[in-house]
């Protein structure tokens, strides 16, 4: 037996949902180019769910049912005004949150379809009322509730601010939902499926997988990169910065992928936004700064900027808070966890590989006194 370190090229499922081949990605076999230009997320979120697009009356059920599930239980309010709440970051908060608001679900443990579609509806929905919320509270502000005629982008962007979203910034946070929806068996994504593939629930599915996102490898480098564009703070100060971070060995956020080659198609879209975005609110800066580490990092190291590159700056274009960035992943992704949870149950088997033994061999037992 011998180990790929990274479960690197190893296929462990066959999946209906979306796929990477020669570096195009596509969701139930649109390419991502499509429905990027032409999409809502409630189309992409119905697609995923049920590998095909929505007739408009089955579109319109699936707005209702989220505008209707969105109210999170009062006790979950509560509950983050407990926390120690400067110190908390929003993406522990949120997987807390959803573990939390499992068990005030009847169903939770139902294992029915028709009770897991339910659940599935329910966590898409209070994900964005989560996610805001908490982003209030931790303010000292009142949650907003979402408005029942607002599409999914548009609320999730009300509930933040309490105003009415202006159209590009509603066109833009819709583009960034379709973009994260889903993407073959990431980290995050196989996490989901190894937990449910124990039949266990549809929220710790979740919550399992939130924890895998946080992490600055995957949904986690969306903040960083923003991190390091304050950090870096003018354009000349580009090279000498991106150089010495290389020069080290260190990691650039935001750059290289275990499946792409050539390039993340999806960073495209959000290098166009994050460059109309910048411009649009006077701090071009951000994306002048971002053009010119992309064009070190893939001079030097052959790297493509990843999905999470240009989001950051295309996010705080939308004044949305750093440390919200991972979560807003979370908000768009937990649709692609959940058709994949779905599809797990779909045809379960146990998830269990094997572990290449490198440690010590045929010891003997010593007892206490005498080792
Ligand atoms: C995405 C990522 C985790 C993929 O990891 P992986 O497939 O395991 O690739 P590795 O970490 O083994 O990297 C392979 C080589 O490329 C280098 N490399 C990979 N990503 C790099 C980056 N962002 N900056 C600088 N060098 C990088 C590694 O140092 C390594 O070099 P070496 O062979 O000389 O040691 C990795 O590219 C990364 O850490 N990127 C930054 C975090 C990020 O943006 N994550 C979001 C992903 S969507």
């Amino acid at each position: 037996m011998t180990a790929s370190k990274g479960l690197e090229g190893i296929v462990a499922t066959q999946s209906a949902i979306s796929s990477i081949i020669d570096d195009t990605l596509t969701y139930v076999g649109y390419d991502i180019d499509d429905l990027a230009v032409n999409a809502s997320f409630e189309e992409v979120v119905y697609l995923l769910w049920h590998q095909r697009l929505p007739k408009s009356e089955e579109l319109a059920e699936l707005k209702q049912q989220l505008a209707d599930n969105m109210s999170i239980p009062q006790p979950v309010l509560d509950h983050f005004k407990m926390y120690p709440i400067n110190e908390v970051h929003p993406m522990a908060a949120l997987r807390t949150a959803i573990s939390l608001i499992g068990l005030y679900d009847e169903s939770a443990e139902d294992m029915s379809d028709e009770a897991n579609y339910q659940k599935a509806i329910k966590l898409q929905a209070k994900i964005a009322t989560i996610v805001t919320a908490f982003s209030r509270i931790r303010k000292g502000q009142e949650p907003i509730a979402p408005k029942t005629d607002l599409g999914y982008a548009a609320n999730f962007l009300y509930m933040l601010t309490g105003e009415m979203p202006e159209d590009i910034a509603v066109e833009a946070f819709n583009k960034a939902l379709v973009l994260h929806a889903d993407h073959e068996l990431n980290a995050s994504t196989f996490t989901a499926r190894v937990c449910v593939a124990t039949l266990s629930d549809m929220y710790s599915g979740v919550t399992a997988a939130i924890g895998a996102l946080k992490g600055p490898l995957h949904g986690g480098a969306n903040e960083q990169v923003m991190k390091m564009l304050m950090e870096i703070g003018s354009e000349e100060n580009v090279e000498s910065f991106i150089r010495e971070k290389l020069d080290n060995k260190e990691k650039i956020m935001g750059f290289g992928h275990r499946v792409y080659r050539k390039g993340d198609p999806r960073a495209k879209h959000l290098r166009e936004m994050s460059k109309k975005l910048t411009t649009l609110r006077g701090e071009e800066k951000y994306y002048n700064m971002s053009e010119k580490i992309e064009s070190i990092v893939t001079g030097e190291k052959n790297l493509p900027p990843n999905v999470d590159f240009y989001s950051a700056s295309v996010y705080h274009s939308l004044d949305i808070d750093h440390d919200l960035f991972t979560p807003i992943f979370a908000v768009s992704r937990i649709s692609g966890w959940v058709a994949h949870i779905l599809e797990q149950y779909s045809n379960n088997r146990l998830i269990r590989p094997r572990a290449e033994y490198i440690g010590p061999d045929m010891q003997k037992y010593v007892p206490i006194e005498e080792r």
